[in-house]
C-alpha cells in the first residue's frame, strides 16, 4: 500500500488506543507510521529516518533487530506456537520462564508468577490476588485500594480505578468502589511545597492518615509506581518508598509496586523497588520483560503472599483468574532471551552509566528554553515539563500545541518523542549507545532552539 492509502485506511478503520476517532481523519491529522526498526532507529512509511527516543513505548528495551530475540520467537514458532496453561496444562517455556523470574527476583522474595498479556493484565492480577489474600486469612472486609495521584496502572476496570489521571477515568465511571488517591511525591508541584526527605515523610504520612481514616481493616493494598511514568516521570525522594513499606506492614496493607515501565533494567537496577530499596508484596511486569517483541504481562507474587494460598486446605485459594494467552509460548521464548541479554550485558549496569550524563545534558534544558520548566528522571526515562511562565509554574494551557510543535521538530530533525499534556517524556532502548545518547540530547537540544512560544 502507498503511504497516501495507508493514511486515508487509518483515518478510515482504526481507531487509535487513547486518541479521537476523529483526529484522524481531521485535516493535518496524520498520524506517524513507523514501518521499519533497526537497532535504536525507526524509519517511517516515507522513509524517514529517527532515533526511537521512547522504545516503541517505554518497551522495546534491546532495540528493533535483537537477533537472540527473533531467533527464539522463529524457534518457538516451529517447536509449538500455541498452548495454553489454563488448570493442569503446560508447556516448557511457560515453566521455564516462570522458574527464571522467580530467580531473578528471588532477592526480592519473589515465590511464583502468573502470567498474562500486558500491563494492565499485571496490575488486574495483583489487585484481585491483593484481595483474594486478605479474604484466605479471614479479613475479607480488606477489599480497598490507595494509590497516588498522577499514577498509571493500565486501562482496566480495576487498574483504572486506581489511575491517578481523571482524564483516563471521567469516560467510563462510575469505577471501582473503595479507590482513594494520595498527592504524589512530586517535588515540581505538592501542595506542602516540599521536597527532598520531608516531602517524601509527607506523602508517606498522608497514607497512613488515610490507612487510619478509612480504618485499615477495610483496605487491601496500596499500589504504586516505584518512579511514577507516565504521569510524567515523577521520581520519588529517596526515603518515600522504604516508609511506605514501614506503614503498609504496620497496617497489614499489601504494597503493590506497578513495575510495567521500571521493571528490567530502565532506573538502572533490574527493578524499580531495588532502586529504592525495598520489597513489595506484588509486582506487575510487561514491557521490558519481553522487550516489546511479542505482548506479555506477569504478577509476581512474594513468598508472604504465596504462602497463604499455599497453606489453602478449602479450595478459597484457587485463583479463577487469567487469560487464554497467559504465558504463550511465542511471548514467554522471547522472554527467555530477553533476560539472557539483560543479563548477560548486564544492561542495568550500562542504563547506570549513560543515564547519569544523559539527566545531567536534559537538565541543561531548564536553563537553555524559556519555557521548560522543570526536567526529570533516573536513568534511561526523562520527563521535560512546559509551562507558561516559570517563576510562578503556571502551566502550559490545556490547548496549547507547544509540546507538539517541538516534538514535530524533533522528528524532522530525526528523532522520535512522545508528548503527554505539558511533557515530553523519554525512554529510548536500554542498548542505546553514548553516540546515540548525544544525537538524541542535540536534536532536541536544536528541536527547542528552533520552537519559540
Ligand atoms: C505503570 C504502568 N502500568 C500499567 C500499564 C498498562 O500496560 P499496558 O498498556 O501494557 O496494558 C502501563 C502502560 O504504560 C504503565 O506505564
Amino acid at each position: 500500500m502507498k503511504p497516501s492509502e495507508l493514511q486515508r485506511d487509518n483515518a478510515q478503520y482504526l481507531w487509535h488506543p487513547m486518541a479521537h476517532p476523529r483526529a484522524m481523519k481531521a485535516e493535518g491529522g496524520r498520524p506517524d507510521i513507523i514501518a521499519r526498526g533497526e537497532g535504536c532507529w525507526v524509519w517511517d512509511v516515507d522513509g524517514h529516518k529517527m532515533l526511537d527516543g521512547v522504545a516503541g513505548l517505554w518497551s522495546s528495551n534491546l532495540g528493533h533487530s535483537c537477533r537472540p530475540v527473533r531467533d527464539a520467537i522463529v524457534a518457538q514458532l516451529d517447536e509449538l506456537p500455541f498452548f495454553n496453561t489454563f488448570r493442569g496444562t503446560t508447556h516448557p517455556r511457560a515453566i521455564e520462564l516462570s522458574a527464571r523470574v522467580v530467580d531473578m527476583m528471588a532477592p526480592d522474595g519473589v515465590a511464583a508468577v502468573m502470567f498474562s498479556n500486558g500491563g494492565s493484565d499485571a496490575v488486574e492480577g495483583a489487585l484481585k490476588i491483593a484481595r483474594q489474600f486478605h479474604k484466605l486469612r479471614g479479613q475479607k472486609d480488606r477489599s480497598k485500594f490507595i494509590a497516588l495521584k498522577q499514577g498509571y496502572h493500565g486501562v482496566h476496570f480495576g487498574g483504572m480505578s486506581v489511575n491517578g489521571n481523571t482524564n483516563f477515568r471521567r469516560a467510563y465511571e462510575p469505577l471501582l468502589p473503595g479507590c482513594f488517591h494520595l498527592d504524589s511525591p512530586w517535588a515540581y508541584r505538592n501542595p506542602w511545597g516540599l521536597e527532598g526527605e520531608a516531602l517524601g515523610q509527607a506523602v508517606a504520612q498522608a497514607l497512613e492518615r488515610e490507612l487510619v481514616f478509612q480504618g485499615p481493616d477495610t483496605v487491601a493494598a496500596f499500589i504504586a509506581e516505584p518512579v511514577q511514568g507516565a504521569g510524567g516521570v515523577i521520581v520519588p525522594p529517596a526515603n518515600f518508598w522504604p516508609l511506605v513499606r514501614e506503614v503498609c506492614t504496620r497496617h497489614g496493607v499489601l504494597l503493590i509496586a506497578d513495575e510495567v515501565v521500571t521493571g528490567f533494567g530502565r532506573t538502572g537496577q533490574m527493578f524499580g523497588t531495588r532502586t529504592w530499596g525495598v520489597q513489595a508484596d506484588l509486582w506487575c511486569l510487561a514491557k521490558g520483560i519481553s522487550s516489546g517483541y511479542v505482548p506479555l504481562g506477569a504478577t509476581a507474587i512474594s513468598r508472604r503472599v504465596a504462602e497463604v494460598f499455599d497453606a489453602d486446605t478449602t479450595g478459597a485459594g484457587q485463583v479463577t483468574h487469567g487469560y487464554t494467552y497467559s504465558a504463550h509460548p511465542v511471548a514467554a521464548a522471547a522472554a527467555l532471551a530477553t533476560l539472557d541479554m539483560l543479563e548477560r550485558d548486564d544492561i542495568p549496569a550500562r542504563v547506570r552509566e549513560v543515564g547519569g550524563p544523559f539527566q545531567a545534558r536534559l537538565g541543561g534544558l531548564v536553563d537553555r528554553v524559556p519555557y521548560v520548566g522543570n526536567v526529570r528522571g533516573i536513568g534511561l526515562m526523562a520527563g521535560i515539563e512546559m509551562v507558561a511562565d516559570k517563576a510562578t509554574k503556571a502551566p502550559l494551557p490545556k490547548t496549547s500545541d507547544l509540546p507538539a510543535r517541538v516534538a514535530r521538530e524533533a522528528y524532522r530533525r530525526g528523532l522520535m518523542t512522545r508528548v503527554s499534556g505539558s511533557m515530553m517524556i523519554l525512554s529510548p532502548p536500554l542498548v542505546i549507545s553514548p553516540q546515540e545518547l548525544d544525537f538524541l540530547c542535540s536534536t532536541l537540544e536544536a528541536a527547542f532552539d528552533a520552537v519559540a512560544t
